[in-house]
């Protein structure tokens, strides 16, 4: 018996029959545009809405059913609009609100729904309830953010830390109260307690909703129920509370998609935002497989190294939790992660291989798919050697930080170059022109040196590219209710080189084999999968049949067999 062959009781799980309620984005798939970087309209350098209408086309042909849009509100960009100082109007370098309406109406002709990004645990410091609340205690808006005194010694209130770097507490000196910003100084938390703060978020929400958005991407959403003076963010105890009151008081009357930021999230809570009579959420993005690697000590700056076995056991462990109720987001990337094939595949070596077989193992899982905008062309990280490079907030406080804290500014840069949020949202690769065709004017962060390469027009005109193998996956999931519905179950746990999973649903049974290497991997097939059959999809020459024999895997291999259920 191979020495990897599956122990586990999941192994002997029976396919159960589907739930029984099935939804519109059950067999949808997401798209993430990041604005700013996705495609520049008038040569500011600065990507615009003007950009992503014009691109909706390109979004068609690739099959993709919604876009999730990073925010487009009113903002300074402190930290790229995740810092709203109006919430009813659009960044004036993003276009205007006629111009949302007409992507919207756009997107509709071509049934693609817009999703915004909602950002409603914290406003920008230029928002007029701040500008009002710090005018002091009296003010009719100073609860609608999160005031304290001073400790005894005159500093922060508690020790609560932003995520940002530094204390998550700002002294105003006009009043002598502290203020909380769970991120930067210049994104104060709203305070969710307060039943005003949430109708006039709720308002918002349904003015939105009845501009006909598709649904909302809702940020940091497990941060509102938080108990400032417990130092309590994540999962407060009031959260799933504020999560059904904003269900019953906004989007539980219209039939869209709305999926949570929840670094918190366990399979438990999962369960509790998503699970079919909780009237919460469709679905939550939880992290735990793409932090697998983060050092206890410094986080995402010194990642550890890559260990698949760990990485199959989150995976599995969140398709065996939500199989039968909730249901799960699949994503390998976003604007605050690196780059999905830098990370977990082989840029120099194998590019296009591991960038298909990731692509491959992700969205055959059972979930709704979110693909980040470049990762269907394999964009890769930065090869940015100074700070000046970098834009992130979020970057350039940590750079301070570490090196005030004695590392050198060159190991720094190593780690950022791995990890910075900026390596996602470095511009769109649109063509081999200049900046990638990204912009006319100069771009508001450097284009990757490698879009001679790496761009959509090449792409789209090869039939063996990354785009085409994301095209052929999408179209798959719509063909084929074993990718939407099937029952997941894993095999050769302890493999430290090779995922193998099953999904199953009434006569279908589907077999998705990864090599997760960039070496060849002798696989001996488990006798129960040793089956002919159709290959869905494969990134070498199609594989149609195993038979219970060692096969030979190829760097980077992945495919897909369709057969009968035993
Ligand atoms: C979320 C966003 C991130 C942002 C933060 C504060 O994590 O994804 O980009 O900086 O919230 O809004
Ligand atoms: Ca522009």
């Amino acid at each position: 018996m191979d020495q990897f062959q599956d122990q586990s009781a999941a192994a002997t799980q029976q396919p159960k029959a589907p739930s029984a309620e099935r939804r519109w984005w059950h067999t949808a798939t997401v798209y993430q545009v990041y604005p700013r970087s996705f495609c520049d309209s008038n040569g500011d350098g600065i990507g615009d809405i003007p950009g992503v209408t014009s691109k909706l086309d390109y979004l068609k042909s690739l099959g993709i059913d919604v876009v999730w849009l990073s925010p487009i509100y009113k903002s300074p960009m402190d930290d790229n609009g995740y810092d709203i100082s109006d919430y009813r109007d659009i960044a004036p370098e993003f276009g205007t609100l006629a111009d949302f309406d007409h992507l919207v109406a756009e997107a509709r002709k071509r049934d693609i729904g817009i999703v915004l990004d909602l950002v409603v645990n914290h406003t920008s410091d230029e928002h007029p309830w701040f500008v009002e609340s710090r005018k002091g205690p009296g003010n009719p808006f100073r609860d609608f953010y999160i005031w304290r005194q001073p400790a005894e010694d005159g500093g922060p209130p508690n020790g609560l830390m932003s995520s940002f770097g530094g204390p998550a507490w700002t002294l105003d000196t006009e009043t002598g109260e502290y203020y909380l910003h769970m991120f930067s100084r210049r994104q104060p938390d709203l305070n969710w307690e307060n039943p005003e703060v949430r109708q006039e978020i709720y308002r918002m929400m349904n003015w939105w909703l009845e501009r006909g958005v598709a649904g909302f991407r809702m940020d940091v959403i497990d941060y509102i129920g938080k108990q400032v003076d417990r130092e309590l963010v994540k999962d407060g105890p009031r959260l799933h509370e504020y999560l059904q009151e904003m269900n019953r008081e906004t989007f539980g009357s219209h039939d869209i998609l709305t999926v949570g930021e929840c670094w918190s999230a366990t399979p438990g809570s999962a369960l509790l935002y998503s699970g079919r009579d909780r009237n919460e959420l469709s679905m939550v993005f939880q992290f735990e497989h793409v932090t697998q690697q983060w050092d206890e000590v410094y986080g995402k700056w010194r990642p550890k190294p890559f260990d698949l076995v760990k990485l199959k056991s989150v995976l599995s462990k969140w398709q065996y939790a939500l199989s039968d109720d909730g249901w799960n987001s699949l994503f390998w990337g976003n604007h605050d992660l690196p780059r999905a094939v830098s990370r977990y595949g082989d840029v120099a070596g194998y590019h296009g291989e591991s960038a298909k077989m990731l692509a491959t193992v992700l969205h055959l899982m059972k979930g709704t798919p979110f693909i980040y905008q470049g990762e269907e062309i394999g964009m890769t990280n930065v090869p940015f050697t100074t700070i000046e490079q970098y834009r992130d907030i979020e970057t350039i406080n940590m750079h301070r930080l570490h090196v005030e804290a004695g590392l050198s500014p060159e190991d720094f840069i190593k780690g950022a170059n791995e990890s910075a949020r900026d390596n996602a949202r470095t511009p769109m690769q649109w063509s081999a022109a200049l900046h990638g065709g990204f912009t006319k004017g100069v771009p508001w962060i450097e284009v990757n040196t490698n879009y001679a390469t790496i761009n959509a027009e090449a792409a789209m005109t090869d039939e063996r590219s990354i785009w085409n193998h994301y095209r052929k996956l999408i179209a798959l999931r719509k063909a084929h209710p074993v990718i939407v519905y099937g029952l997941y179950q894993s095999w050769l746990d302890q493999h430290p080189d090779v995922f193998v999973y099953t999904r199953t649903l009434d006569q279908d049974r589907l077999v998705v084999i990864a090599n997760f290497t960039p070496r060849e991997v002798p696989l001996t097939v488990p006798s129960e999968l040793a089956i002919s059959g159709e290959c869905l999809i494969s990134n070498y020459e199609p594989v149609d049949a195993l038979a219970v024999e060692k096969i030979d895997l190829k760097p980077y291999e992945a495919f897909a067999i369709l057969s009968q259920a035993p």
